[in-house]
């Protein structure tokens, strides 16, 4: 067992000036601190960081498989994290998870068929499909704990009128950052099987619970009767910090289904990139003892939110079980343009509108604790303008 990284790592500020990033070049030469994109200001691992420096030692990048040892890494930590077993037949692996999203599109669903999306969702859920395709749209139903949950009555009587081939989950969810429980999987999972729909979940946040106490469990394992129904899409990117490299993959357990992706992804998706093989098995292998700190690091970030938005009436911070992205209900700010409101303020939030919810920001705290106190303060600024 590895010695546990220090959470003081990630305190450290590392400039991504100079990199090109998109995150921090969007607000390049204004005094805006960026807090939206899905990535994150933490050095990645020290063993991905060494396992990337000794494949740059051989000086040829051509076409790759992935490596035999990858496959095990991830069948191993499936098993381990989630007691879900896998065959390592049924692994597709892919450069994006969005690329996977429309693979699915283009595999399971016919002209004219249509998709179900539970808005609010991560933007490429309404566009992934194809230009044949109709997206329903069944809004998620917020508690009145602000738990936000699937809407199975409304998703059976949309089932009941027919001309439904694939429904498209978050699982954990973004923006809303909810663990679904087993039993709300089962219950959708009967659903989809009574109306013979596919089920793709992309489950890219999954090794990011950061709630303590609290389990993912992915729709395939949760509902393993149905599993043959189900495409279930991962990566390592999110948590370990590897977005850039573009390395993720499907696991498909029903052998017709897993052909009919793959022959979706060919000559439309191109390769998984060397480098970006030798990371993730890296990551899936050596990088445990930087995730469990990285998961308390980013859960201490969350409260530390809740506890200097508490005494902010204009802003309610949502429960978050899952991601690194806060769901903030602003409608009490009484601005039109909360996004735009912010940002001439020096924050640089993802507005809620392409989510499907324009009352809404969310706010990326996947920062050392030091940039986000910063953004807390504009923010807390901000609204003291307002309010005066
Ligand atoms: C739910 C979800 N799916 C997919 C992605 C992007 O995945 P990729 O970059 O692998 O295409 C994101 C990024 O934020 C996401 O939040």
């Amino acid at each position: 067992m590895s010695a546990a990284v220090p959470l003081e790592t990630f305190d450290s500020v590392v400039s991504r000036a100079e990199t090109d990033s998109m995150k921090w070049e969007k607000y390049k030469g204004c005094d805006v601190l960026p807090f939206w994109v899905a990535d994150m200001d933490f050095a990645m691992a020290q063993p991905i960081q060494n396992a990337l420096r000794e494949r740059l030692e051989h000086p040829i990048f051509g076409y790759t498989y992935a490596p035999d040892a990858l496959g095990e890494a991830v069948v191993d930590f499936l098993q381990a994290e989630y007691q879900w077993q896998i065959d390592p037949h049924w692994l597709v692996w892919l450069p994006g998870v969005v690329c996977g999203l429309a693979a699915s599109c283009r595999a399971y669903v016919e002209p004219g068929d249509h998709i179900v999306v539970n808005p609010p969702i991560y933007h490429h859920f309404f566009d992934s499909h194809e230009p044949h395709h109709v997206i329903d749209r069944l809004p998620l139903r917020c508690g009145n704990d602000q738990r936000w949950t699937w809407n199975l009555t409304a998703l059976e009587e949309r089932l009941q009128q027919g001309g439904v081939s694939l429904i498209m989950l978050c699982s954990p969810h973004n923006p809303t950052g909810t663990v679904f429980t087993v039993d709300e999987i089962q219950s959708l999972m009967a659903l989809a099987d009574a109306y013979n729909v596919t089920v793709v979940s992309d489950e890219i946040h999954c090794d990011l619970v950061i709630k303590p106490g609290v389990q993912h469990h992915p729709t395939a394992a949760a509902a393993p009767a149905f599993q043959d129904r189900t495409v279930t899409l991962m990566s390592g990117s999110k948590t370990w910090n590897l977005a850039g490299l573009n390395c993720s993959f499907a696991v498909i357990s029903d052998a017709a289904r897993r052909e009919a992706f793959t022959a979706a992804v060919q000559s439309t998706v191109p390769p998984v990139p060397p480098l970006a093989y030798t990371a993730t098995l890296s990551a899936y292998r050596d990088g445990g003892p930087w995730r469990e700190s990285l998961l308390h690091y980013l859960w201490n970030n969350y409260e530390h939110i809740v506890h200097r938005l508490a005494e902010v009436p204009e802003l309610s911070v949502h429960p978050l079980e899952a991601t690194y992205l806060a769901w903030i209900d602003a409608s009490e700010l009484g601005v039109q343009d909360v996004q735009g409101f912010f940002e001439e303020h020096g924050v640089g939030l993802s507005g809620g509108a392409p989510f499907g919810q324009e009352r809404f920001i969310r706010l990326n705290f996947a920062c050392p604790r030091a940039t986000l106190d910063k953004g807390l303060n504009r923010m807390l600024e901000a609204i003291e303008t307002l309010r005066a």
